[in-house]
């Protein structure tokens, strides 16, 4: 069989996407449509007074004002995750209530997007304001629901405070720090957008960008009291979503509503101003780390507590202890999850939530423990790597944790660090070099795919999973095309059509885990039916018995494995920066990552969704915040140059390799996912930097200039 899994294959949806071929959800075209624009809070709390819409009404184009007085009509979802799911729980213009800044209180609808933009500012309001709850530091904090059917509060051993007391004669070194991070935006470069075009009552065709093709289908099913099959979501492709384009969002509930009520297909799109209320956030977060270790560097005791925020409209509590009882072996573990109600847009899942401010506290406190015992950070962790899932009780399938530390210290040179912080110059500038662990739980649905070789000597393969730039046609395409004995240009993907099977759900990091190996099982199905070893075989047999193809579908699903085993990816950043302290100045010069994450598909995209993941967390590291006015309410940042992202000056080359083996208990296929875990644990090796080149040690993200004056 030819190799072809694990070697560097270009984007097969590259050319399309830099020719401008490639069509985004607001790109498709479609006649007669007409444009939706949102009316949106001014204020973070109160009660609509009076709503007056007759002169945007009357204003040139204008076919229709929504409010609250005459919203369109929209079913309550049972909202459980397994029928439908939304992000926001409140149905958009479900009354006179306004909950945040931002918040859609109306939708004008007209002939061109400038008209209907221009009469939403002929929409005048008359507001009750009430006192928003903006501060986390001033909000009240309650135990956190579970999430997930899971409990956040955990305790395992005997925790107590005799662990930290100087009269436990094993006691080392204790330790007790809070680490905040700041709430963090949603900023995919493709803007949420919708187009729903009915067919007269009872069937609607979507283009919205998603995560999951199938679960949107069920929940607009629901919100509009339709069967599944008169639903059709349409996402071919997408321009990042990193978790806000899983679920329905109210702008695109309600665009499918008014096209119902209209009759007529709508578009509408968010502007960068609306995303920052309407598209999701990770809320800040405060913990704090208590550890305890002997002299050697054996943890005795950890305590993790957690405050987070969500929003009066939503619950959804950053999970910041998830990995806690992964990476270290701790025999007693206390971890607890508080959470406060403000007056902000909803909180959600962003890359790796949970895990990316979690191990940046984590992370570093094991930094600085290791700075308080004299022991290398490297070795630390090596000393207290956990054999089993402490919570789970399981052992760990193919965990190549300690290569990913020890060959990541020998590539970055690590022995050559010098112990003492302000100890490595370079000219005038101080040099500072951090490490810190990466971890991310390995998860997997069932997922089908439908294969098909044709007379033309091509396979398709067809699933309704999709590409939110990852690399899945990618991936797909080469997955067969190993099965099939093909080369990869030889087969076509179709992705992002709730009609196609049913390809899982891109969140997680589990679409490669689940997907692929249907598309494998799809294959070997279709060989069969040909009766053939190889496609070539096939296509010989296709021509000799005349028919005009092959057809087959295939599926996976996880099985028992789940029972024997827990499923984690590992890995280890090293990092090098140069701080001027002079002026705080920061910049990064060097970046290894060494990942273990089972099978790795394609070295190419493998590499650059890690590079994506460490991009990601530097800008969590050193400059992502969004701050809301006091008064108002309203997020101090509202566009791409207000919410600071890196850009390429701020990015050195990032070294990434992989190591490790296939992940065979898991799935055939032994690959794990990727796609999240390369954020964690970026913002702590770069604070474990600052602190060797300035001894500061920075527990407030983002570390920004100010602080390192
Ligand atoms: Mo991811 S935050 O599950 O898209």
């Amino acid at each position: 069989m030819n190799q072809i899994i694990g070697t560097s294959v270009s984007r097969k949806d590259g050319n399309a996407k830099v020719t401008g071929k490639a069509t985004y959800g607001a790109e498709h075209q479609i006649e007669g449509l007409v444009y939706g624009y949102l009316v949106t809070a001014t204020i973070a709390k109160g009660v609509i007074r009076k709503i007056d819409t007759l002169e945007a009404e009357r204003s040139p184009g204008v076919i229709k004002v929504f409010t609250h007085q005459n919203p369109p009509n929209i079913t309550k979802p049972s909202n459980n995750f397994v029928n439908s799911k939304i992000y926001e729980s409140r149905l958009p213009l479900a009354d006179d209530r306004i909950h945040y800044a931002g918040q859609i209180i109306g939708l004008v609808v007209a002939d061109t997007f400038e008209r209907a933009r221009e009469a939403a500012y002929r929409v005048k309001i008359e507001l009750e304001i009430e006192t928003p709850e903006i501060a986390s530091d001033r909000a009240t904090y309650q135990k956190a629901p579970g999430m997930l059917g899971q409990s956040f509060d955990y305790q395992q051993g005997t925790f107590a405070t005799e662990d930290f007391s100087s009269k436990n004669p094993n006691l080392g070194a204790t330790l007790e720090a809070t680490y905040t991070s700041e709430v963090e935006l949603h900023a995919p470069i493709e803007p949420h957008a919708i187009i729903a075009c009915w067919q007269n009552n009872d069937s609607v065709t979507i283009y919205e960008p998603t995560q999951w093709v199938q679960g949107s289908q069920k929940t607009y099913a629901e919100l509009f009291d339709l069967d599944r099959d008169r639903v059709r979501i349409i996402s071919p492709y997408i321009g990042g979503a990193f978790g806000s384009k899983v679920f329905p969002w109210p702008h695109g509930i309600l665009g499918v509503a008014a096209a119902r009520e209209l009759q007529r297909p709508l578009k509408l799109v968010l502007s960068r101003r609306q995303m920052t209320a309407n598209a999701g956030h990770r809320s800040q977060t405060e913990q704090t780390i208590r550890l305890a270790a002997s002299s050697e560097g054996k943890l005795i005791a950890i305590e993790h507590l957690v405050k987070s925020c969500t929003a009066s409209v939503e619950t959804f509590p950053e999970p910041c202890t998830v990995s806690t009882p992964a990476i270290y072996a701790i025999p007693n573990m206390k971890l607890k999850q508080d959470l406060a109600t403000l007056n902000v847009g909803t909180p959600t899942f962003m890359r790796a939530p949970g895990e990316s401010p979690g191990m940046f506290a984590i992370e570093s406190a094991m930094d600085e423990l290791a700075w308080q015992l004299k022991i290398d950070p490297v070795k630390l962790r090596l000393e207290n790597e956990t054999k089993e899932h402490q919570r789970r009780k399981l052992p760990f399938s193919e965990k190549y944790f300690a290569e990913c530390l020890q060959t990541g210290a020998e590539k970055f040179g690590w022995s050559q660090r010098q112990m003492q912080p302000r100890s490595m110059k370079k000219d005038r500038l101080s040099v500072g070099w951090g490490m810190a662990a990466a971890s991310y739980p390995a998860l997997r649905s069932g997922a089908e795919a439908k294969v098909s070789l044709l007379a033309d000597g091509t396979a398709r393969v067809l699933t309704g999973a999709n590409d939110m730039g990852t690399g899945a046609y990618t991936i797909v395409a080469m997955t067969a095309a190993e099965a099939l004995g093909l080369p990869v240009e030889q087969v076509k993907v179709e992705l992002g059509d709730s009609t196609l099977p049913n390809g899982g759900l891109a969140g997680g990091s589990q679409m490669t885990a689940s997907l692929t190996p249907a598309v494998l099982n799809a294959c070997q199905n279709v060989l069969q039916q040909a009766k053939a070893e190889n496609a070539p075989a096939a296509f010989a047999a296709l021509k000799a018995s005349g028919l005009t193809e092959y057809e087959a579908i295939g599926s996976s699903a996880p099985g028992q494995e789940g029972k024997n085993f827990a499923f984690h990816s590992w890995g280890a950043h090293f990092c090098e920066l140069t701080v001027d302290e002079e002026i705080g100045r920061l910049q990064i010069t060097r970046w290894l990552a060494v990942m273990n994450v089972g099978r790795v598909m394609n070295a190419k995209t493998a590499a650059s969704q890690i590079r994506g993941g460490v991009i990601m967390g530097i800008g969590s590291a050193l400059m992502e915040e969004c701050h809301f006015d006091p008064t108002v309410g309203y997020p101090l940042v509202y566009d791409l140059a207000t919410y600071h992202i890196p850009a390429h000056a701020d990015i050195p080359r990032i070294e990434v390799a992989f190591v490790g083996e296939p992940d065979l208990n898991f799935n055939p296929i032994g690959a794990r996912g990727i796609g999240e875990i390369g954020i964690t644990g970026v913002a702590a090796a770069v604070a474990n930097a600052v602190y060797h080149a300035t001894g500061k040690r920075i527990r407030n993200l983002p570390i920004t200039p100010n602080k390192l004056i």
